[in-house]
């Protein structure tokens, strides 16, 4: 046995961790793409999914395509997205939204909205229906944000495939819908199109909670289903920043696997709906600024 060689075994990272850990440092230090603090565990998941979807025999194959390859970093920014939504999803949150948030936001004359890790758009699309069946949409700008360039441009068509449209229309009616979804898109073959009219207010911008700063002054922040990527403390500088992004009496929406408990931040809140994650910054009953 050689005595050298395995005295310099570290025994409790596997390869693939090392690997991954390359990897990672790579998409760092080529292109300022940040996931040092994801969580583990679900980080490693994606990239032995993406090397498998890549059919790279190892991951350090990944890391010589991105070291050598531009083009493959949106591949690889697409494979540790994650860019999974759907309309009204969670419909209760977003019946919450509409009988509970909608009419304290009533009293902005402007209504500022941030959607951080809008995915595809599907959530954005939904809260510009919401808002236009409660006519604020004429006075609301929606700024719909994510890190991911290409899902950034598909949020922005809004196609979607015929075949979501059934799911999402049980969504819309259990969200307190008042039409039928169909009103809102024109279908064509396999596809459905979003009415475009949904996106006068909206403003797709490329924004990465790792590493930007405060985006805008909002009266509502949405930011669902992506913190249960992050690890603690990348967490607590997420919520720290969509704490000083929000007026005061300002409302934030997590997803409902995602909490204010143990956060840093949680003082600074009031539960509104504590099972449907809405919280209002500032003690109850804070006003408007
Ligand atoms: C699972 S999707 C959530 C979509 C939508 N909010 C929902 O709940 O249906 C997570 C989104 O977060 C985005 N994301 C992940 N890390 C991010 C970061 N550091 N900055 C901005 N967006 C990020 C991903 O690109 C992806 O589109």
């Amino acid at each position: 046995m050689n005595e050298l060689a395995d005295n310099a075994k570290t025994p409790d990272t596997s390869l693939d961790d090392i690997e991954i850990e390359l990897f990672i440092r790579a998409l760092k230090l080529r292109y300022g793409y940040d996931f040092t603090q994801y969580a583990p565990a679900s980080l490693k998941r994606r990239v032995l999914q993406l090397a498998h979807a890549q059919e790279a025999a190892t991951v350090s194959e990944l890391t010589t395509r991105l070291l050598h390859q531009p083009d493959f970093l949106p591949v690889a920014l697409e494979g540790l997205s994650v860019p999974v939504s759907e309309m009204f999803r969670d419909p209760d949150v977003f019946l919450a939204l509409r009988e509970q948030v909608l009419p304290v936001l009533a009293s902005y004359p402007q209504i500022n909205i941030w959607q951080a890790g809008c995915a595809h758009g599907q959530e954005v699309y939904s809260l510009a229906i919401l808002l236009e069946e409660a006519g604020l949409y004429d006075r609301t700008q929606i700024y719909a944000t994510d890190f991911n360039e290409s899902a950034l441009r598909h949020a922005q068509e809004g196609i979607y495939p015929a075949r979501e449209a059934q799911l999402w229309s049980r969504n819309y009616l259990a969200a307190g819908g008042k039409h039928t979804l169909a009103d809102y898109y024109s279908a064509r073959y396999e596809l459905i199109k979003l009415d475009q009219r949904l996106r006068r207010n909206v403003i797709f911008a490329n924004h990465n909670l790792v590493t930007d700063e405060v985006f805008c002054e909002a009266h509502l922040v949405l930011c669902r289903n992506v913190l249960i990527y992050f690890s603690d403390p990348l967490q607590d500088r997420t919520l720290a920043l969509f704490r000083d992004s929000l007026v005061r009496g300002g409302f934030l929406c997590l997803g409902t696997r995602e909490s204010l408990d143990f956060a840093p931040s949680a003082s600074d809140f009031t539960p509104v709906d504590a099972a449907r994650r809405i919280y209002r910054l500032g003690p109850r009953g804070t006003g408007k600024e």
